[in-house]
């Protein structure tokens, strides 16, 4: 039996940057990436300490460029900077200053921009509202907001004094905001009242007094007013935002933080049990935003930016907040959900706002396809130049579809893989510099020094499938996991010792280019060979009557795994039997004869976390019996799993 992912779905197509995009691009060429690159890999402290110098603002100099103690790095180290002052003060001395720094539109309509003047004036205020309750450097406070300017003040503010953001993504339930009180020794909360998400009211303040029954810890909870509905307020714990901001100043200096000082621990599932606590800390983490949006996303002054992510997410905080707003670009920000009040929703934000960079996740681009082409089709979306996408591998025809139908076959795709852990973007094209192939990810952005590698870590030949690592530390990596150093070693350090291990499995092609297969966990061993899921879902997804497909394997006696395939179509395709064999065969066109399903369930829906990642543990469960028996509460919607358990066979 071999110990490579097969990688058996060869996709051939090529997008070169059009003439046109490359001219204006701030990297126009091959030669150019290629140039930098390299300089970043042969003299890595010179590369980073030159862009560290070029685009922040320090108050101290470091004075060592990297520690590396493996598995532990310190970045410039001895370096004092603020990242509320990187993103905000250094944009008010020229024109800048009246620029908007976010647009943002809630869901039922209401529109609010604030400019690099109003945001620091209101990050000021909030700074001095968290220490008027107390707040010191390294404090941990939870942040638990909808997706409203709000969340972000409250980043930033923390930011500004030193304090420890947690976000806890607004769309997670108490016992979530539970662990995370409990595992970060939180002392303080920021809430709204609610949130609107599909024109109902999400009742966050009632669910940050869940979590906070039997909590002796947290001292006060600041609440933002933001949906009017009614809550429960606890006398000498509660406070209002609004009022709070009555009494300060607007003037408050950032404080000077060490470079490795903590900037925000994120949470993050693991395989098994505890979610992790990733920790970011200051310099590193803001010198590798900032680096990737400016040249991933290619910024220019007049951009209008729109990363689709939520707050709650490691994408939220890199390229909704940070990135953007450390560049001085302006940053769009959508409260709710896409298919509200009408399945066109974030088309018509595009054409009205005329956003031009737009920044969304595989998942929410299978959604689009399912839907339709007439929501898109019905609005000018001529504004837009690049696009990009994160989360998961993009199927080839799903990148297709969003390259011709949204992207009007002239926007540049950055397919950008990178994980909470990474802090910022690992592997992706520039996009007026590396040709694109659907469903790669291309190539390392600069700094960057990943292999694929079979189990004695050795770098396999092209195209064969292996394990994703990182051979050198780089500037945004997490640096520990919080409270626990001995699961961060094993966790990331230990299969490959001295490399940081991706949990990923990929290939590489002849060109060097990177396709990613996804987790190793989802990799199936079918007859002795192992087979990404993702790329029989690929498959699937290019048959024109499938809109979204989850693989899954079953334990099978012959074969070790028997290809289990969970499918939706799209909306008026009837779910005919013969079909069911059509996709299988279709896969075994497609891929080869081992690929092909030996089940294939038409499903109304997917089971997904918050995040849209299909949740491929419960489909297990379910096709080997039916009994779901595992953790559900990061699942999006149980009544999708009633439904699979009741469909089909
Ligand atoms: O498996 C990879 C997949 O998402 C994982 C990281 O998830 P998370 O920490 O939640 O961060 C998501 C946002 C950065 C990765 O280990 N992934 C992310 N981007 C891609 C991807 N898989 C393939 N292609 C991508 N572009």
């Amino acid at each position: 039996m071999s110990n490579t992912i097969e990688s058996h779905l060869i996709e051939t197509r090529v997008f070169k940057p059009s003439d046109g995009f490359a001219q204006r691009a701030l990297i126009p060429s091959l030669d150019q990436y290629r140039e930098l690159y390299q300089q970043s890999i042969q003299d890595p402290d010179g590369f980073w300490s030159k862009q560290a110098t070029e685009l922040l603002l320090w108050r101290k100099k470091w004075d060592t460029v990297l520690k590396w103690e493996a598995p532990f790095a310190q970045w410039f180290v001895g370096g004092k900077l603020n990242v509320s002052e990187n993103c905000l003060d250094r944009h008010l001395n020229g024109p800048r200053r009246n620029k908007a720094a976010i647009i943002w539109e809630g869901e039922p309509g209401e529109v609010r921009t604030l400019t690099y003047q109003q945001l620091h004036r209101e990050v000021c205020k909030f700074a001095n509202v968290l220490k008027r309750n107390r707040v010191q450097k390294g404090d941990r406070i939870i942040i638990y907001m909808p997706m409203c300017p709000e969340a972000a003040i409250a980043m930033l503010a923390c930011a500004r004094i030193g304090a420890v953001h947690s976000v806890v993504f607004g769309g997670f339930s108490s016992e979530a905001i539970k662990d995370r009180l409990n595992d970060s020794q939180a002392k303080l909360v920021i809430t709204a009242d609610g949130g609107y998400r599909r024109g109902a009211i999400v009742p966050l303040k009632k669910n940050v007094d869940e979590a906070l029954k039997d909590n002796t810890l947290v001292e006060r909870v600041i609440v933002f007013r933001r949906a009017n509905n009614e809550i429960a307020i606890t006398e000498g714990r509660d406070v209002w935002w609004h009022r709070e901001m009555e009494y300060v100043d607007p003037q408050c200096e950032p404080e000077a933080l060490d470079s490795e000082d903590p900037l925000y621990i994120l949470y993050t599932s693991g395989s098994t049990g505890k979610p992790k606590g990733i920790l970011h800390t200051t310099g590193g983490y803001l010198l590798g935003v900032t680096i990737t949006s400016k040249y991933i996303f290619d910024l220019h002054e007049d951009d209008l930016y729109w990363c689709s992510a939520d707050i709650g997410w490691v994408t939220g905080h890199s390229y909704v907040v940070y990135g953007p707003l450390s560049n001085g670009a302006t940053t769009f920000m959508y409260e709710g959900a896409p298919n509200w009040p009408e399945l066109d929703r974030f088309w018509k934000l595009i054409e009205k706002y005329a956003i031009t960079v737009f920044y969304t996740a595989p998942t929410a681009i299978r959604a689009f396809i399912r839907w339709g082409d007439s929501y898109p089709k019905g609005h000018d979306l001529s504004s837009l130049r690049l696009l990009g996408t994160v989360g998961e591998p993009i199927n080839p025809e799903a990148w297709i579809w969003y390259h011709t139908v949204i992207g009007g076959g002239r926007c540049p795709i950055v397919d950008t893989w990178w994980q909470t852990e990474t802090g910022g973007i690992m592997i992706t094209p520039l996009p007026g510099a590396i040709p694109t192939k659907p469903g790669s990810a291309t190539l390392p952005f600069f700094g960057v020094d990943a292999a694929v590698v079979d189990e004695t870590g050795k770098e396999v030949p092209p195209n064969v499938g292996g394990k994703l690592i990182i051979r050198r530390p780089w500037p945004s990596m997490l640096r520990t996991i919080w409270g626990d150093e001995a699961r961060y070693e094993k966790q990331y350090w230990s299969d490959f010792p001295g490399y940081y291990f991706t949990g990923d499995g990929a290939r590489r092609d002849e060109d060097g280019y990177f396709w990613i297969v996804g987790r190793i966990d989802d990799v199936l061993n079918v007859a002795g060979h192992r087979l990404g899921t993702s790329e029989i879902e690929s498959a699937l997804v290019s048959h024109p009557s499938v809109a979204e497909a989850a693989v899954v394997g079953r334990p099978d006696e012959l074969k070790g795994q028997a290809v289990v395939a969970f499918v939706t179509l799209k909306q008026g395709t009837t779910a005919l039997p013969e079909l069911r064999d059509q996709l299988r065969q279709h896969v075994a066109t497609m891929i080869g004869a081992i690929a092909r399903p030996d089940d294939v369930r038409f499903a109304e829906a997917l089971p997904k976390t918050r995040s849209g990642k299909i949740m491929r543990r419960l489909l297990k469960e379910i096709a080997a019996g039916g009994k779901v028996t595992g953790d559900t509460t990061t699942l999006e919607d149980l009544n999708v799993l009633a439904a699979l358990r009741g469909s089909d066979e």
